[in-house]
């Protein structure tokens, strides 16, 4: 499978200099920097602006007094010269050099800071390929942009300026002359590029999807391998890379276009001024010197608008680039505290409180109940999971909730940890809309062991720790042994210092699901919810951590999704979900006894766990094969 493509933001193809200013702002804490790159580049080009009236004065003595001339002078001041041009080149090389490292870091690291604030809906609409591709790449070449084309646009501003005043005061006859093919170079420039960057939109755009593909790949490769699929997948890639390739050609082919345009058309200025300055001298109105001097002023006329335009080029292709990083770094979470809510964490915290029963929202910090009221519930672009939802839960209450595959189970408990918000209607922690509540506050309220578990690159000590940062390392161990993962961890060589891999890939799902229910126990949360957190755990440990559960459970409000209904029987309610709706509510007693979907549920499952227990005895036992 290749990526979903992500909804591209639409964006004017013109230069636009709102992003620009707002990435100009990152150089702000380096402004020294900037002002001293900035002083360096104009020192260079007013050396090389100088440089050519020195060449003028050395012809016209050479000329004028033939060998009576004393050559030291002249030599003392190119190496003057020369030695000023050198140490500002340095100069500049050292602070642009600093602002780029400065600001490629600033940009990831808001661009990072952001990614953890947004929420679910936001990454469930992007691969994560695509945003890698965001972080590394589109920053590297913004940070470029910022150092080195500021720089050569102010060393290409000052030396066009210095060059055409230098050849007006020479002669402004010839002056105009070079100057005339100004008004077609812009013609020509705009004309580039434009569709340099038309190209180089489509070239990055690709490149986002190819990086989204590759990483879908790498993840799925054993999924591949089972189906077989390589052929196929390699086919849905090539379509991305041979649209990439196409892209690339006529993006180069217009660059290696304009370059040699542009100094064709210097060329042209300078044999015009070549032949008329050469009149000039042959009939004497101008020195040999001043025609040699002009000829190496409209050389360096052109020289600052080959570099010039290729950082326009680089600043137009990376516009796409800075559209899509600042579009990272700028993007809103949709879910966050709204304006009162956080003026009321500000009051409470000016307030100086340390009332323990208070939030830092200044509501009660214990929650006796939850409400769903009327909720109504879609994912974006997507059809309606949940319509007119209503459930209310009081605090201890242990809620079980069973049903199909794809009845909205996981969505209901996503919603009460506000990773979503409801289209219509609302969730309340006693009477209060969560939305009016301290997004911080409610997400540390509760402990979540979520379908996929997912740990970290770390230890398996780590791992648990962050349920709450200051465990020691005997509650840590508590939690695993409440959760029963404690024999299973020392078994292995490293015990608790065993390093778990990317995303704890060196575990079982089933290890995983220990651990991160381990973490879950350790942060001793009001609200524990867990999805599907014993799915891959063998029935014996299983029934293990029934016993440790039972005093994880005590008295805390709690929701369990389980497909494996042995685990729930003891839940106060088991609501079994189907469509987006409660179908049957009750406990495990009075929905066996009502004869509907759980007890038909219930039953087959028993069947099926006991049919599977048979023939494991045969298999491993036949003395204790039951008769
Ligand atoms: N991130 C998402 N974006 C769009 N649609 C989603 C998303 N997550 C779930 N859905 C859709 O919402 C519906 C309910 O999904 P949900 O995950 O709540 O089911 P579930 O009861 O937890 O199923 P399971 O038992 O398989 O875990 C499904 O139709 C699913 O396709
Ligand atoms: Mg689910």
């Amino acid at each position: 499978m290749t990526a979903a493509v992500p909804h591209e933001e639409e964006y004017r193809s013109r230069f636009d200099f709102a992003i620009w200013k707002r990435l100009f702002a990152f150089t702000r804490p380096y402004r020294k920097d900037v002002r001293w790159l900035i002083t360096f580049a104009i020192g260079t080009a007013s050396v090389d602006a100088t440089l050519p009236l020195l060449t003028r004065r050395v012809v016209d003595d050479v000329v004028r007094l033939g060998s009576a001339i004393r050559p030291l002078p002249y030599v003392l001041a190119y190496v003057a010269l020369a030695t000023m041009l050198a140490l500002c080149v340095m100069r500049f090389i050292v602070h642009a050099g600093r602002i780029r490292t400065h600001v490629s870091h600033d940009i990831r690291e808001a661009g990072f800071e952001n990614l953890q604030r947004l929420s679910f809906s936001f990454f469930d609409q992007r691969p994560v390929g695509w945003l890698m591709a965001r972080m590394t790449s589109d920053c590297e070449r913004l940070s470029n942009i910022l150092a080195w084309g500021v720089l050569d646009l102010f060393w290409g501003t000052t030396l066009m300026t210095g060059v055409s005043v230098a050849m007006l005061l020479l002669d402004w006859r010839l002056a105009l002359l070079v100057l005339a093919v100004v008004p077609v170079l812009a013609v020509v420039s705009a004309m580039f590029q434009t569709r340099i960057l038309g190209t180089a939109r489509i070239v990055r755009k690709t490149n986002s999807r190819i990086t989204a593909a590759f990483n879908e790949s790498i993840m799925g490769v054993r999924t591949t391998k089972v189906f077989a699929r390589e052929r196929e997948n390699l086919g849905e890639f090539r379509v991305l890379t041979d649209e990439m390739f196409s892209a690339s050609v006529r993006n180069a082919l217009l660059s290696a276009l304009y370059l040699p345009l542009v100094i064709s058309i210097g060329s042209v200025a300078a044999a015009a001024a070549l032949a008329v300055g050469g009149h000039a001298v042959a009939v004497g109105t101008i020195t040999v010197g001043t025609l040699i001097a002009f000829l190496s002023y409209a050389r360096q006329f052109f020289d600052p608008i080959q570099e010039m335009a290729h950082w326009f080029a680089e600043m137009q292709m990376a516009q796409a680039s800075a559209e899509r990083v600042m579009g990272l770094v700028d993007a809103v979470p949709e879910i966050r505290d709204s304006p009162e809510v956080r003026a009321r964490i500000a009051a409470h915290a000016a307030s100086g409180s340390s009332d323990p029963q208070l939030a830092a929202d200044g509501l009660p910090d214990l929650i006796s109940s939850l409400t769903f009221e009327n909720v109504e519930f879609r994912y974006q672009d997507g059809e309606t999971v949940l319509t007119d939802f209503d459930l209310e839960v009081r605090k201890g209450q242990t809620i079980a909730l069973v049903g199909p595959t794809g009845g909205g189970k996981t969505t209901i408990i996503s919603l009460l940890c506000r990773f979503y918000e409801p289209t219509r209607g609302a969730v309340r922690a006693d009477g209060v809309d969560l939305r009016e509540r301290s997004l911080g506050w409610l997400q540390s309220q509760l402990g979540v062991v979520l379908q996929q578990p997912h740990l970290f690159s770390g230890t398996i000590l780590e791992n648990i720790r962050y349920g709450r940062l200051d465990a020691s390392a005997e509650e840590i161990e508590a939690a695993a042994r409440t959760v029963d993962a404690h024999d299973f961890v020392v078994a292995l060589p490293d015990g608790y210092a065993t390093q778990v891999g990317e995303g704890g890939s060196r575990l079982s799902t089933g290890q995983k699901q220990l651990i991160s229910f381990a973490r879950a126990v350790l942060a001793d949360p009001q609200i524990l919810v867990m999805d599907e957190a014993t799915s891959s755990i063998d029935t014996e440990t299983e029934q293990r951590i029934q016993r440790g559960l039972a005093r994880v459970l005590a008295g805390r409000t709690s929701f369990v999704i389980a497909h494996r209904l042995s685990t729930i029987r003891r839940a106060d309610r088991i609501l079994l979900i189907d469509g987006g709706r409660i179908v049957e509510d009750g406990t495990h007693q009075a929905l066996l006894a009502r004869r509907g979907r759980y007890f038909e549920l219930y039953t087959r499952q028993s069947l099926e766990e006991s049919g599977r227990r048979e023939n494991d005895w045969d298999a491993t036992d036949p003395g204790l094969a039951p008769a």
